[in-house]
């Protein structure tokens, strides 16, 4: 069977690469159902982009690869394709925007512009071998038992990375990138929660912390949550990305609060209060109670020295964690790393020396930030590829 173009994955890149590509494209993947990934996100209701999307909002070798993209399908042109299918939404928070209703409508709304462009779409057909002659790309595949070959001019890969390996995802794009000469920078999960000794932080499991943490990489300021296994929340998964096995991060548990000048106006006015009570009207108290396991909150407000106040607003301030590990891809949003941008085109994501290969989405090393970055990269990478195709 000929096709003009074959995407390989119904994820959310290689969906809106099929809306843009115009006639004559096959889409394939392995699952039983389309945008797997988008009906699961954000709890259900999908954090489908970024109001504040930004180049910097990105993780990967080159800086600039992803902003071509980015600029030429914003955020903005996203949210006017689902007003224009209807779909209700609302920003929970810092410019993160969700259905108001539920996920499952962006995956009939890439649906419906398949459908509108002419787009066919195969589930459940596994790839088996991807070979290159005479300028056109041979694709064997296993469809409802059966062999079937398809021939292309494009050869668009969408299969993701390999985040959630229970759900589907596999390392193919890389394979068949490296199969053509393309690099692949390490690959690692991201967006993942950390890991620490056993029942570290057990007593806390289920307390969230408004926290800024950091590291000599990135800083962010949003909930942590303390877990069995550890930390999680969105403040641990945004470091997460820029962490590396064996490295601290600091944690800032008190960062909108002067602690310093209220310790010392206090010490004056209420005097006889316990540390630990006025503690606690800041942090939740088994937090109090787990910190004072490392720092002395014995006495009254009243008995602080000025040194003392400054040790505490330290150590309350810049609390060192070194994780043991991360939950990997297990439960990883993402992948860091991927097909190395260098050997693509950054305005139609094609390769620079295969005609016609094209990869985008997650598979490429461009990883976003939590809040809807990593599906803008999705739309905005597939847009590019379906306008070139
Ligand atoms: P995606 O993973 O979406 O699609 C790849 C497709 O390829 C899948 O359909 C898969 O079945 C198929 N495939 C894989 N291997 C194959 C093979 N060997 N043969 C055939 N088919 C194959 N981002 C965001 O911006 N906002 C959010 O709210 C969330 N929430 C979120 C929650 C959870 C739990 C996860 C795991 C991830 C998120 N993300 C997110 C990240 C976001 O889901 C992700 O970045 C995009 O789905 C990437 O889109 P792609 O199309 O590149 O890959």
């Amino acid at each position: 069977m000929d096709v003009k173009t074959l995407i390989l994955g119904a994820g959310a890149a290689g969906m809106m690469t099929a809306a843009h590509a115009g006639p004559g494209v096959l889409v394939v993947d392995h699952a039983k159902a389309p945008g797997e990934k988008i009906r699961i996100s954000g709890g259900g209701r999908c954090n489908f982009t970024n109001m504040y999307c930004e180049p910097q909002n990105y993780l990967g070798e080159n800086k600039h690869f992803h902003k071509s993209a980015l600029s030429r399908y914003t955020q903005w042109d996203f949210i006017e394709l689902v007003g224009q299918h209807g779909i209700a939404w609302h920003e929970k928070t810092l410019g993160q925007l969700f259905c108001d209703d539920k996920a499952t409508q962006i995956v009939s709304m890439l649906l419906a512009e398949m459908d509108k462009a002419g787009a066919d779409l195969w589930l459940q057909t596994s790839v088996l071998e991807v070979a290159h002659r005479d300028g056109h790309f041979v694709t064997r595949m296993s469809r409802e038992g059966r062999e079937v070959t398809v021939t292309s001019d494009a050869l668009v890969l969408a299969t993701g990375g390999k985040s959630i390996p229970k759900m589907g995802a596999t390392g193919l794009a890389y394979d068949i990138a490296r199969q053509f000469g393309h690099e692949v920078t390490e690959t690692r999960p991201g967006l993942v929660p950390f890991t620490f000794d056993k029942g570290r932080f057990s007593a806390l499991s289920g307390t969230a912390v408004n926290t800024r943490i950091s590291n000599d990489k990135a800083g962010f300021e949003e909930a942590m949550l303390f877990t069995h296994r550890g930390l999680s929340g969105p403040a641990i998964l945004q470091i997460s990305s820029y962490w590396r096995e064996g490295e601290e991060v600091v944690i800032d548990l008190l960062p909108q609060t002067n602690l310093a000048e209220i310790l010392r106006t206090k010490r004056r006015t209420e005097g006889k209060r316990a540390l630990t009570t006025e503690l606690g009207h800041h942090l939740p108290s088994r937090v109090v109670e787990h910190l004072s396991e490392t720092f002395d909150f014995k006495g009254n407000l009243g008995d602080l020295s000025d040194s003392r106040i400054d040790d505490l607003c330290t150590f309350l301030g810049a609390w060192a964690l070194k994780p043991t590990g991360t939950e990997g891809y297990r439960t990883a949003e993402v992948t860091l790393g991927g097909i190395s941008t260098e050997g693509l085109s950054a305005k139609t994501m094609e390769s620079k020396h295969i005609p016609g290969l094209h990869v985008v989405g997650e598979a490429a090393d461009v990883t976003g930030w939590l809040g809807g970055y990593n599906f803008q990269w999705a739309w905005s990478s597939g847009w590019a590829a379906g306008q070139a195709i």
